[in-house]
C-alpha cells in the first residue's frame, strides 16, 4: 500500500511544473537569481517597533528576500557614545531576516553625516591619528559583530559632491580633520579595514546620481578603477536610484554605467530605489503619475536584469507609511510599490512584469564551479570536491549536510541540489554566501563534458534551476591548504598522524600523507557520497610528485579511508637534500597538476 502511494506521488511530482506562477516580488525575483529587498526599521529611534506591526512585517517578509536597515546600522545608532556600541536594533532586523530566509545588506560604515551627538565635537579637536583609530575601531567592531550575517556592506556612502567637479565632500573622515590620508585614500582604507574584519562580505561603494554618465560617475569610476588596480578589496558599486518622474536615467545610460563597472569585474546593486511623485494633502499621487512611475520601475528593472553584473535590487522603504520622501522632499511622496494600506501600486505590477518577462543569461556560469581545495576553475573530475558559487540562490545561513547512519552524505541540503547530467551530487554544505560543497558524481568518468544543474527549492518561494556545461577531465588534482585558503601549508600529516607544520617538520627519508581532491576515478569504483571503506588506488596513472622541485617517491595514491569518496590521499617520501623550511608540494595525476603554492615543512 505504502509503495503504491509512494509511486503515485512520484509520478504526480514529476508531472508538476517546478513552480507555480509567482505572486510576490520575492517569488518573481528568485528565478532571476537576484535578491529583492527593502530598507527596513525596528525601533532604532524609539517605539513603536515597526517589526511588531504585523502589516508591515508580513509585507516585508512575504514580498522581499532581503532587507537593509534604513538607519539601524548607522553611526548615530550603533555608537551612541565613544565607548559604547548598540547593535540591538540591527540584531533584531538580522533575526527577522534569518527567520524569514532573507538576506541582509549592511548600511553604512563611513558617511559624512548622521553622526551621534558626541562625534562632530570630538572631530573638531581630534588629530588625524585619533580619527583613524576611531574609524578603524568602529568598522572593525561593527563588521565583526555582523560577520556571517550581513552578506554585503556599503562601506563608504556618498563621498562625492554634486558639483561639476564632483569633488570629494568635506567630511570628518576626509579633511575635517580626516584620518590622515589624501584623496580617496580614506575610502580605500575603510574598505581594507572592513575586509579584514569579514573577508567573506561583499564590499560596496554607494552613492546617488551615478546612474547616468556625468562627472560624478566619472569620479566614482576612476576611484574604483584605481582600487581594482591596486588590490583594494571592493566588490561593487551601489546605485541608490532616488529618482523622480521628471528625472531618471535612460535605459541606455544606465546600461552604459553598469557595463563600465562590469569591465572592472565589479557588481552593481540598485540599493535605494524610489520614484517620488507630487502628492496631494493626504499623500496621494495622480493616476497618471502612478502609471509613468510604474513605467520607470519596469524600465530600470528590465535594463538591470539584462546586465550580468547586476546582483541585487532594493527599494527604500516597505510602504508609503515608512518612506523617507515626504519628510525630506515636502510635497512629494507615493514613491514605492506599496501604498498607505500596504496594497500593491502600479509600480508593483510593473516590477512583476519586468521580472517575469525579461530573459537573462543563465546565472550559473562555468566559472561558478571551482575545485574546493584550490578554488581554481577548469574541467571537473569524477569524485572531485567542488565549491559551486551561485551567490543569489541558497540558504541565507550555512546548512551542513548530515551524513546518514552509514556515513553517506545527502544530495539535498537546505533546499539545494546540484546535478551532473541528472545525477544528484552528494553535498557537504550549502549557503548562499559561501557557496555549496558538492562532490562530482563518479558517473561523469569517461565523458567529454557534463551539464551541471543547480536547483534551489526553498521552503518558501519559487524553485529555481539553471545550468552550465563543464568540461570533464580524468583528474583535476588539488591539495587542501590547512587554512582552507587554497595556498600555504598543506593539509598534511606526518607518519605519526600529527599535523605537519613549521614546528613539526618532517626529515629527509620520512613519510607524509597529503590530502586533496580531484584524483579522479578509483580502481574498483566508489559509491558517491559514502566514506571510503579502505585503501583503493586512483585509476588514472601515473601519479608522480615533487617536493621542493625534487621528485618524491609516491608510496600510495587513492582514497582516504574514513573520509568521503572523492577525498584523495597521497603518501610521499621526502627526498634528500632539501633546504629546511616550507617546500612546495606538487602532485601530478596523469597529465593534470595540482595548484602551486602548497607547502610542506621540511627539516
Ligand atoms: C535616510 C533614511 O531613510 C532617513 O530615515 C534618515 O533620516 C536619513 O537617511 N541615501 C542613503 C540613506 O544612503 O542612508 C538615506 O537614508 C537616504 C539617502
Amino acid at each position: 500500500m505504502t509503495m503504491k502511494i509512494l509511486s503515485c506521488l512520484t509520478v504526480l511530482l514529476a508531472a508538476m511544473p517546478l513552480a507555480a506562477q509567482p505572486t510576490t516580488l520575492r517569488q518573481a525575483a528568485a528565478p532571476q537569481g537576484i535578491p529583492i529587498g527593502a530598507a527596513a526599521s525596528a525601533d532604532e529611534y524609539g517605539p513603536p517597533d515597526l517589526l511588531l506591526n504585523t502589516s508591515y512585517a508580513n509585507l516585508l517578509s512575504s514580498q522581499y528576500s532581503m532587507l537593509e536597515p534604513g538607519n539601524a546600522m548607522k553611526w548615530d545608532v550603533t555608537q551612541p557614545t565613544q565607548t559604547t556600541y548598540n547593535f540591538g536594533p540591527g540584531d533584531e532586523l538580522v533575526a527577522f531576516a534569518q527567520a524569514n530566509q532573507m538576506r541582509v545588506r549592511g548600511h553604512n560604515l563611513c558617511w559624512y553625516t548622521q553622526f551621534p551627538s558626541w562625534l562632530q565635537p570630538y572631530a573638531e579637536t581630534a588629530t588625524p591619528a585619533q580619527m583613524a583609530t576611531l574609524l578603524q575601531n568602529h568598522i572593525t567592531t561593527e563588521v565583526t559583530h555582523f560577520a556571517g550575517q550581513v552578506f554585503a556592506w556599503d562601506v563608504v556612502n556618498e563621498a562625492f559632491d554634486d558639483s561639476s567637479a564632483a569633488a570629494l565632500r568635506d567630511s570628518i573622515w576626509y579633511n575635517q580633520p580626516g584620518i590622515g590620508q589624501t584623496g580617496t585614500g580614506y575610502i580605500a582604507q575603510a574598505f581594507k579595514w572592513a575586509h579584514a574584519a569579514d573577508p567573506s562580505a561583499l564590499l560596496f561603494y554607494n552613492d546617488y546620481n551615478i546612474e547616468e554618465p556625468g562627472p560624478k560617475f566619472d569620479a566614482v569610476l576612476s576611484m574604483v578603477q584605481d582600487f581594482v588596480n591596486n588590490g583594494v578589496p571592493i566588490n561593487g558599486v551601489g546605485f541608490e536610484m532616488h529618482v523622480l518622474n521628471a528625472y531618471y536615467p535612460s535605459a541606455t545610460q544606465l546600461a552604459q554605467n553598469m557595463q563600465a563597472l562590469a569591465a572592472l569585474g565589479l557588481q552593481v546593486h540598485i540599493t535605494e530605489m524610489d520614484v517620488r511623485l507630487p502628492v496631494d494633502a493626504s499623500g496621494n499621487a495622480s493616476a497618471a503619475d502612478l502609471q509613468t512611475q510604474a513605467q520607470i520601475y519596469q524600465t530600470i528593472m528590465t535594463v538591470c536584469l539584462q546586465q550580468p553584473n547586476y546582483t541585487a535590487f532594493q527599494v527604500w522603504g516597505v510602504s508609503y507609511n515608512d518612506s523617507w520622501i515626504p519628510s525630506v522632499f515636502p510635497g512629494y511622496g507615493a514613491a514605492l510599490p506599496f501604498d498607505f494600506n500596504y496594497k500593491p501600486t502600479p509600480a508593483f505590477t510593473a516590477l512583476m512584469t519586468a521580472m517575469q518577462t525579461t530573459t537573462t543569461p543563465p546565472s550559473l556560469k562555468v566559472s561558478n564551479v571551482v575545485n574546493a581545495a584550490s578554488y581554481q576553475g577548469g574541467p571537473v573530475a569524477p569524485g572531485e570536491i567542488v565549491t559551486v558559487y551561485n551567490s543569489t540562490y541558497g540558504p541565507a545561513t550555512l546548512v551542513l549536510g548530515q551524513p546518514d547512519a552509514t556515513g553517506k552524505f545527502p544530495t539535498n541540503v537546505g533546499g539545494v541540489q546540484v546535478l551532473f547530467d541528472g545525477v544528484p551530487a552528494p553535498l557537504l554544505y550549502a549557503s548562499a554566501n559561501s557557496g555549496v560543497g558538492a562532490i562530482v558524481p563518479f558517473e561523469v568518468a569517461g565523458k567529454q563534458q557534463t551539464v551541471v544543474e543547480y536547483q534551489y527549492n526553498p521552503a518558501s518561494g519559487a524553485a529555481v534551476s539553471n545550468t552550465a556545461t563543464l568540461p570533464v577531465a580524468a583528474a583535476a588534482p588539488a591539495i587542501f591548504a590547512l587554512n582552507e585558503s587554497g595556498s600555504g601549508p598543506g593539509a598534511i600529516l606526518n607518519l605519526d598522524y600529527t599535523v605537519n607544520s613549521a614546528s613539526n617538520p618532517v626529515s629527509a627519508g620520512g613519510y607524509i600523507q597529503v590530502f586533496g581532491t580531484g584524483g579522479g576515478a578509483i580502481v574498483g569504483g566508489a559509491t558517491d557520497g559514502a566514506p571510503a571503506s579502505g585503501a583503493a588506488n586512483l585509476a588514472t596513472q601515473p601519479v608522480t610528485a615533487t617536493i621542493g622541485g625534487v621528485a618524491a617517491k609516491v608510496v600510495y595514491a587513492g582514497t582516504a579511508p574514513g573520509l568521503v569518496n572523492g577525498a584523495m590521499q597521497v603518501d610521499l617520501q621526502i627526498p634528500a637534500g632539501l633546504t629546511p623550511g616550507p617546500q612546495p608540494v606538487v602532485i601530478t595525476v596523469g597529465t593534470a597538476v595540482s595548484q602551486s603554492g602548497i607547502t610542506v615543512a621540511v627539516q
